[in-house]
């Protein structure tokens, strides 16, 4: 046996015996490689004699060629075999029955909020956001709800313990007796007591105040709604201790009444999906608003039942009113300059009216009974068919 046939029986036998691609790809490294022990057989070629080379040439190309023929062959299998490994473990079982789990519903209440955010968008209105653990100057103070008003009373609110005694710094919150005094709780008043926000109407504050820093005191045309969770400590069978609001603000140089009474009723008309939606506004009484309204919405009867539209009786469903000037100047806007409307609505009970729903307390308990009555299929996205536009 020559040295070309003792080293081609070990590269072929390294050959079978490599497990895996990375292994035969050493043995090609070892046997073909720059350094490779074929490749320096082949580099003494060259000084080889004529007659050496007739008998050696043949015997080290031909081991060229077996061993790179081998590889390839080494290298189809362990590919075919890699293959199949991964085609039996990855392999779907097509008699396995289907999962049932059944798709979940919208509840009516996100419904509503997705609702109002399409028809306030028509109108040019973004939808603003607020914490809900709210502080007492964004609460009650900047809206001119001081500490001894009977306003206060009027909400049954949450307190919480002030942020800063529960991070525990040392703070001493007693220095303001209950923490009510003056204008404590302004942002960086630690002291006065957090409560769960009884109403949405702080994030008016909070986006007038960020507007007023942004532009420097210049009021840049606001219009906003903002949707959330509001708490009260109420339960019965019309309140239940967490609900709905959604506020709207417009802040702007001469908005006035009108402005607010054509845009409650566009915003009814649109949301009822009927043209004959009729607006009764009411005096009333709100700290943050002067003049005040309550807002009544006209109904009938169809089939023994209520239906909004029409004038045969009336039902309250919002707060509204000309932002208090004081309330504009808490915000750091000059009320000389900048006038504006708000209005406060219930979510549920608008959900409740749309959609027939009888009794408040369900809608928070989460029975999958009842949202797979009440509930909207997920990919239901409102749109308003007629849209705002057409509807006018
Ligand atoms: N915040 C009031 C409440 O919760 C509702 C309300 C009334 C909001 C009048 C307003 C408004 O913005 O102008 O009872």
């Amino acid at each position: 046996m020559t040295d070309t046939d003792d080293l081609k029986a070990h590269l072929l036998a390294a050959i079978e015996a490599s497990a895996s691609l990375d292994a035969l790809d050493a043995v090609r490294v070892d046997a073909l490689g720059k350094q490779g022990r074929v490749t320096q057989l082949l580099k003494t070629m060259g000084a080889l004699s004529p007659e050496e080379r007739k008998v050696r040439g043949p015997a080290i190309h031909g081991l060229r060629e077996a061993v790179t023929t081998a590889i390839a062959a080494r290298k189809a299998e362990l590919e075919q075999a890699a293959l199949d490994a991964q085609l039996s473990s990855e392999a779907l079982d097509m008699t396995l029955p289907v999962d049932l789990t059944p798709p979940g519903t919208v509840h009516p209440v996100s419904q509503v909020m997705d609702e109002l955010a399409e028809i306030f968008a028509d109108l040019g209105f973004a939808v603003a956001t607020g914490p809900e653990i709210e502080d007492d100057w964004h609460n009650f103070g900047a809206l001119n709800i001081p500490e001894t008003h009977p306003a206060r009373a009027m909400q049954d609110t949450f307190y919480i313990e002030p942020l800063a005694r529960s991070a525990g710094d040392g703070q001493s919150p007693s220095s303001d007796g209950p923490g009510l005094a003056g204008d404590a709780g302004r942002p960086g008043a630690q002291s006065a007591p957090m409560v769960l926000r009884t109403h949405t109407s702080p994030v008016q504050i909070r986006t007038m105040v960020e507007v007023a820093k942004r532009h420097a005191g210049a009021g840049a045309p606001i219009r906003i709604i903002a949707p959330g969770r509001v708490y009260r400590s109420d339960w019965d069978a019309t309140h239940t201790p967490m609900f709905h609001q959604v506020e709207g603000l417009v802040i702007d140089k001469g908005i006035t009444l009108a402005h607010l009474k054509w845009t409650l009723e566009t915003f009814l008309r649109a949301y009822f999906e009927r043209d004959d939606v009729v607006l009764r506004l009411r005096p009333s009484y709100f700290p943050f608003t002067e003049p005040s309204a309550e807002v009544d919405v006209g109904f009938s009867i169809e089939k023994g039942k209520r239906v909004i539209g029409g004038a045969e009786g009336w039902m309250e469903v919002l707060g509204s009113g000309m932002v208090h000037p004081r309330v504009i100047a808490a915000c750091g806007l000059d009320p000389d300059e900048w006038q504006g409307f708000a209005f406060g609505c219930g979510i549920d009970r608008l959900a409740m009216l749309k959609y027939g729903i009888d009794d408040l307390r369900p809608v928070f308990e989460a029975d999958v009974r009842w949202l797979k009555h009440y509930g909207f299929a997920a990919l239901d996205v409102p749109t308003l068919s007629g849209g705002v536009g057409t509807a006018a």
